[in-house]
């Protein structure tokens, strides 16, 4: 079997440019905090594109790329996504959730109000395929949690470094969002991604700020 390859174009760094730029990344990265406070200023839709776009080089299964993006802006959309995940959180905060969770997710203080939801200007919603249509065709896709969790990331990152402040949002269930935003049964929905300012004085709980050390995280053998 034969494919095509082309000369790798690799950007080499001395040690010293190595160690300042992954300082410099981890100082800007560790800056990102979770907002739920958002103004309705309106973002460059040219930010939204290039954070898209870097998503879309992640490493992935196969490359197949299993993954969608619907970037909302529509104000109804939004009321309607609102709407339905109030309905949800509802449940879950009242009865729904085991209280092992509840207890969890008491230091940030959230509850079923989702008023970012409609005040944001943008949302995106990412969808994981677990296979891929090709006209009437299925055509299944590898690793696609994976996948999926990497390219939000690199979308996180690269909102957060173009200065756009966000929310990885998991209403639970989230499967209102194919039947709003009319997304066929292959897709299923993996966050909602809420993006814009923060108000001026948007606060964030201190307990979400504290992060693991390294030797707490990372084992060197
Ligand atoms: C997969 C995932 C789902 C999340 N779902 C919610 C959510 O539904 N509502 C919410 O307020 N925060 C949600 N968060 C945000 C986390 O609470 C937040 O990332 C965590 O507390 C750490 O805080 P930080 O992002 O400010 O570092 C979610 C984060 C992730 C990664």
């Amino acid at each position: 079997m034969s494919f095509l390859t082309e000369k790798l174009n690799f950007t080499k760094q001395t040690i010293k440019e190595m160690k300042f730029n992954s300082k410099e990344f981890y100082n800007k990265i560790k800056e990102r905090r979770t907002v739920r406070e958002f103004q309705t200023k309106k973002i460059d839709f040219d930010i939204i594109r290039n954070a898209i776009l870097a998503a879309g080089t992640a490493p992935n299964g196969a490359n197949l790329q299993p993954w969608q993006f619907v970037i909302i802006k529509n104000k109804n959309i939004k009321k309607k996504i609102r709407i339905a995940a109030e309905k949800e959180e509802e449940a879950f905060y009242n009865g729904k959730a085991p209280k092992e969770w509840l207890k969890a997710l008491e230091p940030l203080g959230t509850d079923h109000n989702k008023e970012f939801i409609e005040k944001a200007p943008y949302l995106i919603a990412i969808f994981e395929k677990k296979y891929s249509l090709n006209g009437k065709n299925k055509v299944k896709n590898y690793y696609v949690k994976e996948s999926v969790g990497i390219a939000t990331g690199i979308l996180i990152s690269c909102l957060h470094f173009s200065g756009i402040a966000m929310l990885t949002h998991t209403p639970n269930p989230m499967t209102f969002l194919n039947k709003i935003l009319k997304r066929p049964n292959n897709e299923k929905p993996f966050v909602l991604l809420i993006l814009g300012y923060p108000t001026t004085n948007c606060n964030v709980p201190i307990f979400a700020k504290q992060k693991k050390i390294f030797s707490k995280i990372a084992n060197i053998v």
